[in-house]
């Protein structure tokens, strides 16, 4: 019997990971949250001194396997260290962005996620989780939202962990992470051609996890 998935791919700050965890949390399924993983990736590649480009597509390939990644507690450790504050920067946004742009960077990444999948199921959140690591997932959403909204709600959450931040550079800053994202030629971030659209701009985030807890159901 194939183990339950639910896909939330969508662009950066569109609530993905909020979506997903409550998903969840709410229907008792594991958690995959597989940007965390690129951002560690782009945080070892930048420890050990890795110009984030093709020319060291190997050697940061070689890192992500041999990541000593563990999640525990809605924390992310690397070996004895907490990096869950550190890979939540927007540098380290950006740095994971150009570390999953490297082909053998996204395939030494793929088994880990795909190892993810366990009963009782999973929500997995990112970009490629409907279209490349669970093609057969009998749920797939593409989270949206406008540019304005998410950048809005970027700053907000910066604003309450008493980060100060611009929402024009927020804003700009984003868009040149999806433009990315968008126009790499392997796994580009697009809905999956069976992916349901939400668009959560005008949205609570209770009224998303209940649109798509009703898709679940419909599926099921
Ligand atoms: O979702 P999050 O902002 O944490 O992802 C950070 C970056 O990692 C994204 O901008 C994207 O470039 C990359 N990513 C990816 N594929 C995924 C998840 C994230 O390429 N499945």
């Amino acid at each position: 019997v194939a183990v339950p998935v639910i896909c939330v791919d969508g662009p950066t700050a569109s609530g993905k990971g909020t979506l997903a965890a409550e998903l969840a949390r709410q229907l008792g399924y594991h958690y995959l949250d597989s940007g965390a993983l690129y951002r560690v990736a782009g945080l070892a590649a930048r420890r050990a001194h890795l110009a984030l480009e093709p020319s060291q597509e190997a050697a940061i390939a070689d890192l992500a396997r041999a990541l000593p990644l563990r999640f525990d507690a809605g924390r992310v450790w690397l070996g004895d260290e907490d990096i869950s504050d550190a890979i939540r920067t927007e540098a380290a946004g950006m740095d994971a962005s150009r570390v999953s742009a490297l082909p053998a960077v996204r395939e030494a990444l793929q088994a880990l996620q795909q190892g993810f999948r366990r009963l009782p199921g999973l929500v997995a959140d990112g970009r490629d989780m409907g279209t490349v690591i669970f093609p057969d997932a009998p749920l797939k959403v593409y989270l949206t939202a406008s540019a304005a909204h998410r950048a809005e709600r970027r700053h907000k959450q910066l604003i309450s962990k008493g980060i100060s931040a611009n929402i024009a550079d927020l804003r700009a800053d984003l868009e040149a992470r999806d433009a990315r994202d968008s126009s790499r030629s392997v796994a580009p971030l697009k809905p999956a051609e069976d992916a349901r659209l939400l668009d959560n701009s005008d949205q609570t985030a209770q009224q998303s996890v209940d649109q798509v807890l009703h898709w679940w159901r419909q599926v099921q």
